[in-house]
């Protein structure tokens, strides 16, 4: 049976850069505090042109470059996002438009930090139905756009940026293995963000305050290293692979205390694990791709070498996914 194999990755982000010391000047932190509690010391900001469909075309041009394939050759595209300049159309359809992928259909997957790999999840079922299919799956997020630039407690987290892949059917032996993901509704408001307020007075919510990202931190902290062990842990096994086996984890990058943890409680080498939340901050479903981009690029995996992604965000929404590359 043929697998789904990731054929190419990009990525892309915006050219402006905030440090922590910036910050310092806009709220009550400073670059001691975010860096110890965070390992965050830089996120690029998004300026005119880099919105959230703009980056994220950039990245899935390059995904495609790195391919060789052209946009009339994607038969569908799948885009990770929270943060999308319009509710309708969807963020996948204006890439769609500005790539030029005549060929495609096109929808956005609204998992949080979790989209991407959902999108993945998503792109594995349709090409083990027609392999020949090619899919490009995206990240992309203009977080600073839903953040609230007043509260120290989250506007030092995130930035902006996309990632991008393009997966299709292979008869090689590599691809996707395995992969399992999770929602848990019920803790939604541990971590959410209030759309636009509606125009129905009947539904119309008294307590509207503007459409940007709440969290309770110290919970979704420990939810989230968790929630991350116990999905690796399940497709491990149905696998029947050890960590020892995986020679790299690319996990969803929020903050270096959580990877830390991870890291501790699965017994695994530092070195194994993807980390540049230093340089981007969380960029929500970004993160995985960018992470995955960068790590093709400076060759950290070979052909053959076990892939071990796992994110968790707002929903809740986690999973773990293995590829053999
Ligand atoms: O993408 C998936 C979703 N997000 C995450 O996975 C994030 C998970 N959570 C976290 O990363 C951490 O909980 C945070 C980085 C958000 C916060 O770290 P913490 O160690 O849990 O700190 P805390 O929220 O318990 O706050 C500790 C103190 C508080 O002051 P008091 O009440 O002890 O006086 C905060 O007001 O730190 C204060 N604080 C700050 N101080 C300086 C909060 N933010 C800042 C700040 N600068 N930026």
């Amino acid at each position: 049976m043929k697998q789904t194999c990731i054929v190419g990755t990009g990525s892309c982000l915006p050219v402006r850069v905030l440090t922590n010391e910036d910050l310092a000047s806009m709220v009550d932190t400073s670059d001691e505090w975010i860096t110890t509690r965070t390992g965050i010391k830089t996120r690029h900001i998004a300026s005119a042109g880099e919105s959230t469909f703009q980056l994220a075309t950039q990245a899935s041009r390059k995904a495609l470059d790195m391919a060789g394939l052209v946009p009339a050759d994607i038969d569908m595209i799948i885009l990770g996002t929270i943060s999308c300049e319009k509710a309708m159309p969807s963020c996948a359809c204006l890439v769609q438009k500005e790539l030029g992928a005549v060929n495609a259909f096109a929808l956005d997957v609204n998992a949080a930090c979790s989209g991407f790999l959902y999108g993945l999840d998503m792109a594995d079922k349709y090409i083990r139905n027609n392999p020949e299919m090619k899919i490009l799956v995206i990240g992309a997020e203009n977080l600073s756009a839903r953040t609230n630039w007043q509260d120290r407690n989250t506007c030092v987290l995130f930035g902006d940026g996309a990632g991008a892949c393009v997966v299709t059917g292979t008869d090689q032996d590599r691809g996707m293995l395995a992969s399992k993901l999770y929602a848990d509704g019920s803790l939604w408001e541990l971590l959410h963000m209030d759309n636009a307020p509606s125009l129905n007075p009947e539904l119309a919510d008294p307590d509207y305050d503007g459409s940007y990202i709440k969290m309770v931190g110290r919970d979704v902290f420990k939810y989230a290293v968790r929630a991350m062990e116990d999905a690796i842990k399940e497709v491990l096994a149905q696998q029947n692979l050890t960590i020892n086996d995986i020679q790299l984890i690319i996990p969803h990058q929020a903050n270096i205390r959580i990877l830390n943890s991870l890291v501790d409680r699965l017994g695994v080498p530092a070195e194994k694990v993807y980390i540049n939340v230093q340089k981007y901050g969380n960029t929500s479903a970004a993160t995985v791709p960018i992470a995955l981009d960068e790590a093709n690029r400076e060759g950290r995996l070979q052909q053959g070498d076990l892939l071990l992604i796992c994110t968790f965000g707002g929903g809740f929404t986690w999973g773990a996914t293995v590829i053999r590359w």
